[in-house]
């Protein structure tokens, strides 16, 4: 690229170009991770520009972690903004992959999976379940040789469009509402239509992983917001707002992932009004709502809003049916448009046998006692798990619903050995440092307690207490002394 390219833009936005072409160069693992970069002198002479318009691009890389300096040797690639060495180097891969750090957990093999947020199969109603499959057939016959429209079955929308407004309070239309198969495509399709390179983006510190790799992907600036068993810091809040005007704030405030932490009723209210006033989206993940094991959580954001800076995004997927994969996402019409323009490059719609098999399910009766039993289920599992727990003097703060336990270690435990251990033991656990933005939290776990039996949570956790004390550093010097 030479000045020509860059010739008819303000000079205020040449850095930001000599960012985009470095990054894009970076992630297309053109130069590998610790890899070292052109010079400030060489790039500013290769594009004819100044070397403090170099300079300014290199520190927002440095910034945004895609790059590191080293003392008086210049620039290197940081190693998390790479791709993994097998797609660099693939002849079969024309276009560049991008990571997902939980999936390459997932795909690990292993008989105690603390590591899956999913619920355990034996706990649906598997037999219940068939039956509906067959009711569905029987009442569109015609149901596997039509496509369902992008935005989703109007049927189905009627029926989600009553629920949330009965539920939940909301006020919306059923053309306010788009279905996606799982939240996870909500997530990818909400990034793809709102954010664009250097868009600043607010991540909850920790957060669900595959979301730090989808805003990743596009290229934001990511500011991380930390979240508290209270909440939020509302002032850091504010201040990230007014200081980053960020382009929007992804949240999972009820029953957080990883965290099991829900943001009270008052801080909600407060951060509608703040990212009213500083136009701030709120993109709120409603994935674990109905697993509590108390009193109900409070109601979601998009409840307090009457400004449409709340996009809502509700899973079906984790309890109902993982099978059917179903989420719905709600917001104003103008916004609307362009998710259903995106969904529609990507699918042809959400299969409409999914999304019948879901309508009829979710609203029977017998699914909703269903749920009920789930959360005794689900709660008898997080208190087993506790109780285990109890005697390591590992920390965490019970949460009172959802699928995860977020459990601060011991520094004396380093992660790596614990979790490779734990593997050659056939047990994986989410190390924390992958749902941190900053990808720091070294001494933080997730652990799932709803994908695995009773029995099989307890051996587990046996196990993994007793490798965590073999590479425990602590108990090691002691020994040797
Ligand atoms: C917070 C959060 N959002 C989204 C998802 C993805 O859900 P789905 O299965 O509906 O794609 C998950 C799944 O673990 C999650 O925990």
């Amino acid at each position: 690229m030479k000045r020509s390219v860059l010739s008819n833009v303000h000079s205020d936005k040449l850095f930001e170009q000599i960012y985009d072409y470095l990054l894009e160069r970076i992630r297309r693992g053109e130069w590998r991770a610790h890899g070292k970069l052109p010079s400030i002198r060489t790039l500013a002479l290769e594009f004819n520009v100044h070397r403090l318009t170099v300079f300014k691009a290199y520190q927002q890389l440095k910034q945004n972690r895609y790059v590191y300096v080293k003392d008086k040797s210049g620039y290197y690639v940081h190693p998390d903004s790479t791709l993994p060495f097998d797609s660099q180097h693939d002849p079969i891969i024309s276009a560049y992959v991008h990571d997902s750090h939980l999936s390459e957990i997932h795909q690990v093999q292993a008989t105690y999976q603390f590591s899956k947020a999913l619920l355990d199969p034996n706990l649906l109603p598997n037999l219940y379940f068939s039956e509906y499959v067959k009711k569905v057939f029987d009442m569109y016959p015609k149901v596997l040789g039509t496509y369902a429209t992008i935005q989703g079955d109007e049927e189905l929308r009627e029926a989600l469009c009553r629920y949330f407004t009965d539920t939940h309070g909301f006020y919306l239309t059923s053309d306010e509402l788009l279905i996606t198969s799982g939240s996870q495509e909500a997530i990818d399709t909400v990034a793809r239509v709102l954010v664009k390179p250097r868009d600043v983006v607010l991540l909850e510190r920790p957060t669900y992983s595959p979301a730090i790799d989808v805003f990743r992907r596009q290229g934001a600036t990511i500011v991380p917001i930390e979240i508290h068993p209270y909440g939020y810091d509302l002032d850091q809040v504010e201040m990230c707002m007014r200081t980053y005007k960020p382009r929007l704030f992804y949240l999972n405030p009820t029953f957080h992932n990883p965290t099991g932490y829900t943001v009270p009723a008052e801080q909600r209210k407060r951060l509608v009004e703040l990212a009213q006033t500083y136009q701030c989206l709120l993109i709120e993940d409603d994935t674990y709502r109905d697993i509590y094991f108390g009193e109900e959580p409070p109601l979601p954001l998009f409840a307090y809003d009457t400004a449409g800076i709340v996009i809502y995004l509700r899973s079906f997927s984790k309890y109902i049916a993982p099978g059917l994969s179903i989420a719905a996402v709600a917001c104003r019409p103008a916004y609307m448009k362009y998710l259903i323009r995106s969904k529609s490059l990507s699918d042809s719609g959400t299969p409409l046998l999914s999304q019948k098999v879901f309508l009829h399910y979710f609203f029977s009766e017998r699914m909703q006692q269903h749920i009920a039993k789930l959360r005794i289920a689900l709660a008898v599992r997080k208190e087993l798990m506790e109780e285990e727990l109890a005697a390591t003097g590992w920390t965490w703060s019970s949460p009172t619903g959802g699928f995860n336990l977020w459990i601060k270690l011991p520094e004396s435990i380093p992660m790596e050995p614990l979790l490779s251990k734990c593997i050659e033991h056939s047990i994986t656990f989410v190390p924390g440092s992958i749902c941190d933005p900053l990808r720091e939290l070294k001494s933080w776990v997730r652990m799932s307690y709803s994908f695995l039996s009773e029995q099989q949570l307890r051996e587990g956790l046996q196990r993994l207490i007793a490798l965590a004390s073999l590479v425990d550093t602590k108990r090691n010097q002691s020994e040797h002394s």
